[in-house]
């Protein structure tokens, strides 16, 4: 996959105290951040803003199961057909570009997918395609080579335990299940309430106990992870506890 993003931003991170101002510019360019946790437990939002005040990468692994399953839903393809699966994926241009204002897009094979690999058929069928081994292979291989680079915070569910289990921080992100379908009801209803809040609650049940439940890279802590319960934290709070952890590390690095 290539990486094409804007120009890294310049780092400034209040939190850290001026001290970190060395530190930031020395580390921060290569640390490597894994966040993981279930379906509405705040990855996608928390990982977003952690990388853009560490001016570092952010990529959304979730993103990229979800146009591998737009594409075999397009193209008519069996779920349970994994070679097909795995043949397609292989075959699948992913690129994320970013928007100068920090919006991040994804493009399928030159064709941007971002609003429509958030609707119901894609959250539908996302877990029995992100359950392929095959599929899995292809895009944990593009995961990697992007890790590798270091710079980047990445989100998921198999980031510390497969795809980057080297990476410096690792955070596990959780919330009750009422909060996460508290928070993705309202985030559904943003564009228009078409679901209920049980329907999403159902959702995000069933994709949990499949993503947990799997046979390859299921949802789970890596040993070394550091949990955070979201459930009565805000955004802000999540997020500069993660910059607290980054700086410890970085501080770890420096000492
Ligand atoms: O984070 P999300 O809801 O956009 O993820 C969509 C699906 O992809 C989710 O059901 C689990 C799967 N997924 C995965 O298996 N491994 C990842 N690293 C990221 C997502």
């Amino acid at each position: 996959m290539a990486r094409k993003m804007g120009p890294w931003r310049k780092t400034t991170i209040r939190s850290c105290g001026e001290e970190m101002g060395k530190c930031v510019e020395k580390k921060f360019g290569k640390i490597t951040i894994a966040i993981d946790g279930p379906a509405g437990s705040g990855k996608s939002t928390v990982a977003k803003r952690v990388a853009a005040a560490l001016g570092i990468l952010y990529l959304d692994t979730g993103a990229m199961y979800r146009a591998v399953t737009l594409k075999a839903l397009r193209a008519g393809l069996p779920l349970d057909d994994e070679a097909a699966l795995t043949k397609l994926a292989a075959s699948t241009v992913l690129e994320f570009k970013q928007t100068t204002d920090g919006a991040y897009h994804l493009f399928m094979d030159g064709e941007d997918v971002s609003a429509e690999i958030r609707m119901a058929p894609v959250t539908k069928a996302v877990s029995a395609v992100s359950a392929v081994p095959g599929v899995r292979e292809v895009l944990v291989k593009q995961q990697q080579r992007i890790g590798r680079q270091g710079g980047v915070v990445m989100d998921g569910r198999d980031i510390g335990t497969v795809v980057l289990p080297q990476a410096d921080l690792k955070i596990f992100l959780t919330a009750s299940l009422g909060e996460r379908a508290h928070r993705r009801w309202l985030e559904l209803c943003t564009k228009g309430c078409t679901v209920t809040k049980d329907e999403v609650e159902e959702d995000l049940k069933r994709r949990d106990a499949f993503d947990a439940g799997r046979a390859v890279a299921p949802l789970k802590p890596a040993a070394d992870s550091v949990t955070l319960d979201t459930t009565a934290l805000s955004i802000e709070e999540v997020v500069e506890r993660i910059l607290k952890l980054s700086s410890s590390f970085c501080s770890e690095q420096e000492g």
